[in-house]
């Protein structure tokens, strides 16, 4: 690996790389000219150094967590990373580095969601999924499949062409499509994303969306009962988010998810994780008893826990850069201490890696709740790919953890 500053464009690298390898091995060798050659239109970006040597190799997350039997890994775009660099043994963009070095499980940011995969009703598409694959297999990361089963990231076909007809149909395919095709090569997945919302009023906590109202209730445990058949390696696994602090509503919703954990099991169903999403803010209630308590139940049925998704927003929080990079860093080191002390939680995922590529600041998303702040150092990283004091508290974190058996992998 490249062990010096780096600058390879990489917005819409994949548009261009999809062209082939051939095209690819020459950019590879001619460097950013032939970018520019090839009509490629995105900006150098600046310099970066995601390799500084008190922070990679035997210091990095992933070697630390591994002390401890426990994976590191994070959400990746892959559509950003230079895997033709990777596959001719060396790229100088910092973001590829940073995974390459720091992550030893990776999660696909969108790219296995339903919009992705789902161009149109009778078509599949494997184009940005597969990418992520490949470069897991070139660099030898583990991955975990995000997700089969979700209110958002629909495709605009869907509430066209989905009905009550043949929604059970076109769940039972798409499930055994994806989940079929990456058979035996992931480590987990997310079944079913975020199927309780309190804010419907039902007793049994569950969400409002078409596949409730087209299947019923019933439709979780037919996700995880057709992953199972694609994909019996896989550890499948229910995610959410909200469930984490000692809010009132938080408590309220951990209940609805053991509820519905527990109703599982019952039937038999192949469930095999939780995973808790750890979407925190640094302002506000935080982790507690509430949440050590909900891990023991969670462990007493025979499921493991994954941190699947962490990231901290530190709107609201005084003090400038410095206090909010201070707030980010304890939610980190106290929440990973917190869950990590429980054996049953076997990994932690962050949300991305680099505050430069975080969902946390995205117009549409996040920033329409705090349209006010721009949330700073989200992740461990920062926005020149240096280390936060996030990455400090975390991998503090993981040297505090009691070891365990490791991951299955
Ligand atoms: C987010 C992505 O990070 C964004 O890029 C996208 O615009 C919306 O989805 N919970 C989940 C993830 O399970 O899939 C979401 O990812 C973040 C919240």
């Amino acid at each position: 690996m490249a062990t010096g500053n780096g600058a390879v464009t990489r917005r819409g690298f994949g548009k261009w790389a999809a062209a082939g390898l051939g095209t690819v091995a020459v950019a590879g060798t001619a460097g950013f000219a032939t970018f520019e050659a090839l009509g490629h239109r995105d900006k150098r970006l600046r310099l970066k150094n995601a390799s500084a040597p008190e922070v990679t190799g035997a210091n990095s997350l992933g070697a630390h967590a591994a002390a401890r039997g426990l994976l590191f890994g994070a959400a990746v775009d892959p559509e950003l990373l230079d895997i033709e660099g990777i596959a001719l043994g060396h790229t100088d963009d910092a973001y590829t580095q940073l995974f390459v070095e720091q992550t030893r499980i990776l999660v696909a940011e969108n790219a296995m969601k339903w919009f992705a995969l789902r161009p149109a009703a009778d078509r599949f598409d494997f184009s940005k999924a597969d990418r992520m694959m490949g470069f897991a297999l070139l660099t030898g990361k583990v991955v975990r499949g995000h997700n089969l089963c979700w209110h958002e990231g629909l495709p605009s076909w869907f509430t066209k062409t989905v009905n009550k007809d043949n929604a059970r149909q076109i769940l039972i395919d798409h499930i055994r499509t994806v989940a079929g095709r990456f058979r035996g090569r992931l480590q987990s997945w997310d079944v079913v994303n975020e199927a309780i919302w309190l804010e419907d009023g039902r007793p049994d906590g569950l969400r409002k969306w078409p596949w409730l109202e087209m299947i019923g209730p019933e439709y979780i445990e037919l996700a995880f009962r057709t992953a199972a058949e694609a994909d019996p390696q896989a550890k499948l696994t229910y995610n959410d988010y909200g469930i984490e602090t000692e809010a009132p509503d938080e408590a309220a919703k951990r209940e609805q998810v053991l509820a519905l954990l527990k109703r599982l099991k019952a039937n038999g169903v192949p469930i095999g994780a939780l995973g808790v999403q750890s979407h925190l803010h640094a302002a506000g209630e935080q982790p507690g008893a509430g949440l050590r308590e909900f891990l023991k139940e969670v462990a007493a049925l025979g499921l493991e826990v994954y941190i699947t998704e962490m990231d901290v927003v530190s709107a609201r929080i005084d003090g400038g850069k410095a206090g909010r990079d201070q707030a980010t860093a304890k939610v980190y080191g106290d929440y990973a201490s917190l869950m990590l002390a429980d054996p049953s939680v076997k990994m932690l995922l962050t949300w991305g890696l680099s505050s430069g590529h975080s969902w946390v600041n995205e117009p549409d998303q996040r920033m329409k709740r705090f349209p006010d702040i721009w949330s700073e150092g989200p992740l461990p990283f920062d926005d020149d790919d240096r280390p936060t004091e996030a990455f400090w508290a975390l991998r503090g974190a993981f040297d505090g953890a009691p070891p365990r058996v490791r991951a299955a992998s």
